[in-house]
């Protein structure tokens, strides 16, 4: 494979283990080899967040942890989109392209807005328009992304697809999705069938990235479980077992296979408290090493402010491109 990976993550609250588990770790795994590009989508993130206190201290949080968890700013470009004016600029001429119908079957949308559509911000129905920029901005070829943005990136192949028809035959690359590893979808620790979400209102149904071993053990305790002994994986009839079975794998990085044969007549509890273990064992450093960096904010503005820098001078000429085939007058 050749090309440009780009991926994206929302300032909102801080990380937790299925944007670990589903992307980040992947953005860490995918920088030996490519170029990568990754954004702290604020522009995003303000489709519900009205606080300018938390927009700022979670947009420094989330750098935080993605330094932590292995994203080099020395190999990879990492900044915050509202520094980069070729992510707005480009949304706008998409959303000349865009139908709206397109729009409307957008599942995310549907779910965010709720029973109140009416009531919706603009933005957050467009925010598929400004994901599909934020990748074509840089003409990225792979997203890394986990299973719940799929829907997006075939919206941004779409978009992409109009534009060159339009307006420059092969201008844009058409970017495909890279979803990769065991646990593309974690799921909540309360419901093995809602997904695991920075926005669900219960902190018990999420591991964060800042949770300290206490918690961690504490949830896994807690965590919804099923009367069979023996833990196997069948996501139909038992998706907290399958979904505990599925994080133990991604974060031993073993197989789903290998380690539902460990733990095949394994009493839950017994299970539990071994991924409780495997769990602190892995996300301890990152957490340390997060809280060291959260305390030399200085330093994660600095690497922003680079990574801007960096990602303008490849944007911004991409955007004056679109500008002229469009027809806007240069003078
Ligand atoms: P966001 O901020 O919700 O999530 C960031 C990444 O984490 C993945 N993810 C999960 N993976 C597995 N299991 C889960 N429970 C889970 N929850 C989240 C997401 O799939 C995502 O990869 N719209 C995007 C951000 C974005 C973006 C982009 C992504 C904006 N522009 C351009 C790619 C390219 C979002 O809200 O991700």
């Amino acid at each position: 494979m050749t090309g440009r990976i780009f991926s994206g993550i929302q300032p909102t609250h801080g990380i937790q283990l299925g944007n670990y588990l589903g992307a980040i770790r992947n953005w860490v795994k995918l920088q030996q080899d490519y170029e990568c590009i990754y954004c702290l989508v604020d522009l995003h993130a303000l489709t519900t967040v009205h606080d300018k206190d938390a927009m700022t201290r979670n947009t420094r949080e989330v750098a935080a942890a993605l330094l932590a968890c292995g994203v080099d700013p020395k190999r990879s470009i990492l900044f915050a989109q509202s520094n980069v004016a070729a992510h707005a600029q480009l949304a706008w001429v998409l959303n000349c392209v865009a139908p709206i119908g397109w729009l409307n079957r957008m599942t995310q949308f549907k779910e965010k807005a709720g029973k109140n559509r009416e009531k919706a911000p603009v933005g957050l129905f467009v925010y598929p328009v400004l994901m599909a920029a934020d990748i074509l901005a840089y003409k990225a070829t792979h997203v890394p992304v986990g299973e719940d943005q799929k829907q997006h990136l075939e919206l941004a192949r779409d978009i992409a697809g109009s534009f060159n028809n339009r307006f420059a035959e092969g201008f844009f690359p058409l970017p495909e999705p890279l979803i990769l590893g065991e646990a593309t979808r974690v799921m909540s620790l309360r419901d093995g069938r809602a997904k695991m979400s920075k926005s669900d209102p219960s902190d018990m149904s999420r591991i964060n990235l800042t949770d300290d071993a206490e918690s961690i053990v504490a949830k896994i305790k807690k965590a919804k479980s099923d009367a069979i002994v023996g833990i196997t994986y069948d996501p139909e009839n038992r998706p907290e077992a399958s979904n505990l079975l599925t994080i133990y794998a991604a974060l031993a990085e073993r197989s789903r296979a290998d380690v539902a044969r460990q733990f095949a007549d394994t009493p839950f509890s017994t299970f539990k408290a071994e991924l409780a273990d495997l769990m602190v064992d892995k996300l301890a450093p990152i957490t340390a090493e997060m809280r060291r960096l959260m305390d030399d904010p200085g330093h994660i503005d600095a690497v922003l402010r680079e990574g801007a820098a960096r990602a303008d001078a490849i944007a911004a000429p991409v955007l004056e491109e679109v500008y002229a085939e469009v027809g806007f007058l240069r003078p």
